[in-house]
This record gives C-alpha cells, sequence and structure tokens, in this order.
C-alpha cells in the first residue's frame, strides 16, 4: 500500500507534504517523492528508501511551490528506484497513485503504438501518459482525467498535478481510500484522515468511483457516471498527539504499553457503569443467526480465531474462520441465516475488502470491527464496531489486537445472553473477567525487563516454534507472526498436540519453543507436549502462570510467570508477551522494528 498527499496551500507545500508523508510512512517506505508547480513550472524530486533520504535531496536541492503531489511507496510494480518511485510525469502532468492498474499493460502497448516511451516498469506511468496522451489531443486537464479514468481498470486513488496550474488538483478513488481535505483558503488531498490530521479536521471521502476537481475554492466531486455530486464534509476526531511516539523509542512500544488504557476506555464505550453491554440496535439478534462467519487476515485472523472458541463455547453459535485471500474462491456456502463478520484494524485490506463484497446479498448481516470508523469496510458494513484502540502507526499489530479481542468478546457474551446460554448473572460474572483485563495487562507490563531478558535469548535461533492449546492455540499463530514479521526470525505456531504428528522433527537444543499455558483445563496435555519437545533437548520457555509454573517449570530452558487470569479471556493478556518478546527480539536483531522490510501497514492490493 501506498501514502498520497495533495496540497493547494497558501505557503510552501513541500514542507506541509513531507510531514505528512511522515504520517503516511507506515503505509509503505520503499521510495518516496514530491512534485510542486512553481512559477507555471512542474518540478520533481524523488528518493529510494526512507523519506530521510527525501528529505536530505530537499534540503539540498529545494522545490518551491504552493501547489503540490507526494508519495511514500510500497512496491507493487517495479522495483524500488528513482526511476520507479512517485510521482511519475509525462509531459504536463504529475501522477501519484496507490493501488494496482490491472490493464495497465494493454494501456502501454496502445500508448507504445502512438510513439510513447516510458521510462519506469510501472504501472502508474501509465496513467500519466494516458493523461498527457488525452492532453494533446486539446482536452482540459478535468476531460483528460475523465477520458483516463474510464479506461483504467483495478484499484488506484490518485492525485493528479499539472504544469502551469498552480490551483488545480484532480483526484479518484476506485478500491483505494482517498480523501479531501478543506482548510481556510487551502485544500488538500490525502490517502486517509491521519495525513491530514495536522492540515485540517473537515474531511470529504470520496466513495467508489468517484473523482474531483480540487482549487482553492473548494472541491467538486463527480461520481462514477461523471454526473456531479455532493458528499458531505465530516469532521475527524484523529488525536494528533497520539500520532507521536509519546517517549518511547518506537510505535510499537508505545502502543504495547497503551493497550491497559485503549482497552479501558473500549470496554467503557460498550458499557455503562451497571455492567450492560451497549451495542448500537443494528446488531443482529443472535438468536436469529444460526452460524457465524468470521473473515480477515494475519493478525485479525487470530483475532477471529480465538474469538471462534467464545462464541462456540459461550454462545453455542457454530462459526466458521477463513482468511480473506481464500474465502471467497472457495465458494462458501452462504445461509439466509448466516452473518458474516469482517474484522480489519485498518478497514482498508483489500482481500477482507473482497471478502466482504462476497458476502453482500448473500449473509444476513454483514458486520465488521475495525480501528477507523471511516475506513472502506466500515462504510460497506451494515454495521461496524470500532475498537477505539487510537491511531496504530507500528505495522506489528498490538493494541488493534487486543481491542479487537475485547469486542469480539463482548459479542460472544452478547450472543450467548441472546441465545439464551447465559443468564444475567453469568453475563454480569463475563463482564467482570473482561473489565479485570486492563489491570492484568498492567501486571503483565510489569514483567518488561524479564521479558527483555528472555528475548535476549532468541535473537540468535534460526527457527522458533510457539505452541498453545484451545484459545493459546492462535495466540501461539500470533506470536509466531509478530516474531517473524519484525525479527526476520523464522517462526511458527503450531497447536501443542500437532507438534507430534510431524513438527517435532524439528526439534533441536538449538530450537527455543515457546508454550502458553495458563492453568485450564488443557494445561496437563500442553505439559505433556512440552516434556515431548524437553525430552529431545528443545529449549522450552513456558509461559504460565504461579500454579503451572509449581507443577510444569521443572527442567524448562525458561519459566515467565504470568498474572493469574481466568483462562476464558487469558488470550488477551497473554498477548502481551507475545509482543514483547517480538519487540525486544527485533531490537536485538537490530531489524526496524516499527517499518520492517517487505510490509506496510494495510495491505490495500490483492
Ligand atoms: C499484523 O502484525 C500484520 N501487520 C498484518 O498481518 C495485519 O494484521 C494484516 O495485514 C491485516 O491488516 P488489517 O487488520 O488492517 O486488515
Amino acid at each position: 500500500m501506498c501514502g498520497i498527499i495533495g496540497v493547494l496551500g497558501e505557503h510552501q507545500a513541500a514542507p506541509l507534504m513531507v510531514e505528512a508523508l511522515k504520517r503516511l510512512e507506515y503505509r509503505g517506505y520503499d521510495s518516496a517523492g514530491i512534485a510542486t508547480v512553481h512559477e507555471g513550472r512542474l518540478d520533481r524530486r524523488r528518493a529510494v528508501g526512507k523519506l530521510v533520504n527525501l528529505q536530505d535531496l530537499l534540503v539540498d536541492s529545494p522545490l518551491a511551490g504552493r501547489a503540490g503531489i507526494g508519495h511514500t511507496r510500497w512496491a507493487t510494480h517495479g522495483a524500488p528506484t528513482v526511476s520507479n518511485a512517485h510521482p511519475h510525469a509525462a509531459g504536463p502532468v504529475a501522477v501519484v497513485h496507490n493501488g494496482i492498474i490491472e490493464n495497465f499493460r494493454e494501456l502501454r502497448a496502445e500508448l507504445s503504438a502512438l510513439g510513447v516511451n516510458f521510462e519506469s516498469e510501472t504501472d502508474t506511468e501509465t496513467v500519466a501518459q494516458l493523461v498527457a496522451h488525452h492532453l494533446r489531443q486539446g482536452k482540459s486537464p478535468a476531460e483528460a482525467a475523465q477520458a483516463t479514468f474510464g479506461r483504467l481498470e483495478g484499484a488506484f486513488a490518485l492525485a493528479l498535478l499539472f504544469d502551469g496550474e498552480e490551483d488545480l488538483l484532480i483526484a479518484a478513488r476506485l478500491g483505494s481510500p482517498l480523501a479531501v481535505g478543506h482548510g481556510e483558503g487551502e485544500m488538500f488531498v490525502g490517502s486517509d484522515a491521519i495525513a491530514l490530521a495536522p492540515l485540517t479536521d473537515r474531511v470529504t471521502y470520496l466513495d467508489e468511483g468517484d473523482w474531483a476537481v480540487v482549487t482553492r475554492a473548494g472541491v467538486q466531486v463527480y461520481d462514477k457516471t461523471n454526473a456531479p455530486v455532493e458528499r458531505p464534509v465530516k469532521r475527524i476526531a484523529i488525536d494528533a498527539a497520539r500520532i507521536e511516539k509519546g517517549g518511547h523509542r518506537h510505535f510499537m512500544a508505545k502502543e504495547i504499553a497503551e493497550q491497559p488504557t485503549v482497552l479501558g476506555e473500549m470496554l467503557g464505550h460498550y458499557l455503562d457503569a451497571s455492567g450492560d453491554i451497549h451495542f448500537p440496535d443494528a446488531l443482529p439478534d443472535f438468536g436469529t443467526v444460526d452460524r457465524l462467519v468470521m473473515v480477515a487476515c494475519g493478525t485479525a485472523f487470530y483475532a477471529c480465531q480465538t474469538a471462534k472458541y467464545w462464541f462456540e463455547q459461550l454462545a453455542g453459535l457454530p462459526v466458521e474462520i477463513d482468511i480473506a485471500s481464500e474465502f471467497r474462491y472457495r465458494q462458501p456456502p452462504i445461509g439466509a441465516n448466516t452473518a458474516a463478520l469482517f474484522v480489519s484494524q485498518s478497514g482498508e485490506t483489500a482481500d477482507t475488502l473482497a471478502a466482504l463484497r462476497h458476502c453482500k446479498g448473500r449473509a444476513s448481516h454483514i458486520l465488521s470491527v475495525v480501528n477507523v470508523p471511516e475506513s472502506s469496510i466500515a462504510r460497506e458494513s451494515d454495521l461496524a464496531l470500532p475498537i477505539r484502540a487510537g491511531v496504530e502507526v507500528g505495522v506489528a499489530s498490538t493494541k488493534a489486537f487486543t481491542c479487537q479481542l475485547g469486542v469480539l468478546a463482548l459479542l460472544a457474551v452478547r450472543a450467548a445472553e441472546a441465545r439464551g446460554r447465559l443468564d444475567a448473572a453469568g453475563v454480569a460474572e463475563k463482564i467482570g473477567m473482561l473489565r479485570s483485563v486492563p489491570g492484568l495487562m498492567n501486571l503483565t507490563l510489569g514483567l518488561e525487563p524479564e521479558i527483555e531478558r528472555l528475548a535476549g535469548g532468541l535473537a540468535e535461533a534460526r527457527d522458533i516454534l510457539f505452541l498453545g492449546r484451545g484459545p493459546m492455540y492462535p495466540l501461539a499463530l500470533e506470536g509466531a507472526l509478530k516474531l517473524k514479521e519484525i525479527s526476520y526470525i523464522h517462526a511458527e505456531g503450531y497447536a501443542s498436540g500437532e507438534l507430534k504428528h510431524g513438527p517435532i522433527a524439528l526439534i533441536d537444543q538449538a530450537v527455543p519453543v515457546i508454550v502458553f499455558a495458563p492453568t485450564d483445563g488443557l494445561f496437563d496435555k500442553t505439559v505433556s507436549n512440552m516434556q515431548e519437545v524437553m525430552a529431545r533437548h528443545g529449549q522450552v520457555l513456558l509461559i504460565t502462570d504461579k500454579a503451572g509454573a509449581a507443577r510444569a517449570a521443572e527442567g524448562t530452558w525458561e519459566t515467565l510467570v504470568m498474572p493469574t487470569c481466568d483462562p476464558l479471556f487469558a488470550p488477551i493478556v497473554y498477548a502481551l508477551p507475545a509482543q514483547l518478546l517480538a519487540y525486544y527480539t527485533a531490537l536485538a536483531k537490530g531489524t526496524d522494528v516499527d517499518q520492517p522490510r517487505n510490509l506496510a501497514k494495510s495491505v490495500t492490493v490483492e
């Protein structure tokens, strides 16, 4: 995914765009670039690698102008090179793009046959060349843009800047989010509200297929039929302070530390003082739902996998889970009383959005659990439930994961109540357990120095395994994902009972095995699996509670003693050692914790 910014400002655009790109860098950081129009002349600066490289370039070679566009890239077509960096230019037009133009080869062939020479390998340059082609035909910038947008297939958020036009931006969106920001005598375009937050709190979100002509006087939006339309101006409540590191070394460290606070705030949003759960009226009556399908990607999928235990054990509701990139291609049967629930931190993950659209008109209800209420997934749901985790900048999802789990736990309790499986006392008991989680998280954060020490023993490992049973099995998968995505060490999560069916062949004294095992009903079986590992010289790090340590710590490489918590919602608390182990292992490895290689915060391409 890439980040886009456009400025029609009263002052120099370059500093505003660089600041916005800093806020967008979580979306991709393979290269960055800006273009401006100054004294009627369009000019560009582009650099490979992190944004700081572009900043250095701008010190040596400043770019003047009050109108501009900027971009930070996560490469899809073409390696991260200067020639593939955005903005792409063709004659009098410059373009920045987030998404994939799926028919770019066909368009490129058409233009090449007309004698157009391309300088890059990207799909985006095709857009610039096609606009330039229409401009050469005598069309105005808006006419050339409109003609071009009509030929594009795939997903795109685009911003166009034109030579000689110091009061014009043209923007378009199909499949990738784009917003127009309203300033005082200034106007902006941005991939999301985070980028626009320092510039304005008044935003117009473009709908699917919209394109827009932006001047300092305002914006005219056109829908996919090119009819002029009015889109609402919304006030965004991005807390700009929460986009800073707050004294922490990394965003990930800050977001791990914030979890007790934001989880408490989330619970306060859905629970009243007496512990009654308040969901919007649009929430389906789970008593009429005969199956729940939950679909997501990555960490959000592991939240769904955890919640499956809760919905089925508490509510007796059959749950089917799937990763979004597989879901619709297996043509899952979706009955008239099947509800579909999509979990996504960003609310823009293309695979998850596509799965949601597949369920439209099939599932009885389209629900989503998201961290960005104005996101595409939220806006296309019958009901979007916010997790209220605040802006999550670190590419490795942490507070979003535990807040997703919190909302899903509340939904499972509500479903149990609606299906007659929990009476008022039962509901009060479960809510009491959930309300104790922020305090248990705080106690767990007190173990951070111990976890940092333990991580030192992981940094040199070649392979690491994570084990868990029951609701701890998805946490084993999540722990492996956290570790591999920021430390680049190969790690896998397994159901403890599955190891003996093959993976135990991997075990030797060089393989750390991290076992999540609160003293629950599955503890003894997990200990048996752990001993099978130790019998083969596997180095076991047991993460358990005091009672568990007393029963099973002997012979382990290390044991981390967690605060005692009810096993049902223990995954929310045990997520913290998983996150901290990954964080400190990555620190020991010297990798880029907040912007790990090859990744982006939200993957808006399939
Ligand atoms: C998690 O640490 C990863 N960054 C990634 O797996 C992420 O969870 C996944 O891409 C889904 O993103 P979403 O929640 O924004 O849809």
